[in-house]
């Protein structure tokens, strides 16, 4: 696994057949561009550049009135995410169990940081407040999937199953 963050993924070449496909959907919707949008991201996993200017050319807007959009709702990702996206829970019971050394061992193994990806669309990190299962603290999740009572021994161990893992 190459250790560099994604940031520099190009999105230059994406096939925007998928994009043209939800824009015609609700193309005739009044207020469509938040389920164009939202349709978007499901096809891509992210909302790529080239799709804003292509939503941007056929609902007639402006591409800032479309980032305004997207930078305002936190449900919208503008750069490719990981297959599995691993939350490690930063609130107070959790941090009072250790969480911070179940983070940093994240980090230490995926070679990224916070809101990070790795190079190979694998892995997506975050730190996330409250899961609401705090009896469980340390908390993990691995898209839907919960881990409780983090350990460094643990954190090894859900990397080692999840590279295993198909990436479809
Ligand atoms: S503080 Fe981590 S689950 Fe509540």
């Amino acid at each position: 696994m190459s250790n560099a963050p994604a940031e520099e993924i190009t999105t230059e070449e994406v096939d925007l057949t998928a994009a043209n496909h939800v824009i015609d959907k609700y193309l005739t919707l009044h207020g469509n561009l938040m389920p164009v949008l939202q349709g978007i991201q499901d096809e891509y996993g992210y909302v790529p550049r080239p799709a804003i200017d292509l939503v941007a050319d056929r609902l007639n807007i402006y591409p800032s009135q479309i980032f305004g959009v997207l930078t305002f709702y936190a449900q919208f990702h503008l750069k490719p995410r990981g297959r599995f996206i691993i939350r490690v829970c930063v609130g107070t019971a959790c941090h009072v169990q250790g969480a911070s050394r179940i983070v940093e061992t994240f980090f230490d193994k995926l070679h990224i940081g916070h809101a990070e990806t790795t190079p190979d669309l694998r892995y997506t990190f975050e730190k996330v407040a409250c899961l609401g299962a705090c009896g469980m603290a340390p908390l993990a999740m691995v898209n839907d999937a919960t881990y409780g009572k983090m350990t460094v021994q643990k954190v090894e161990e859900i990397i080692a199953d999840y590279n295993q893992r198909p990436m479809k």
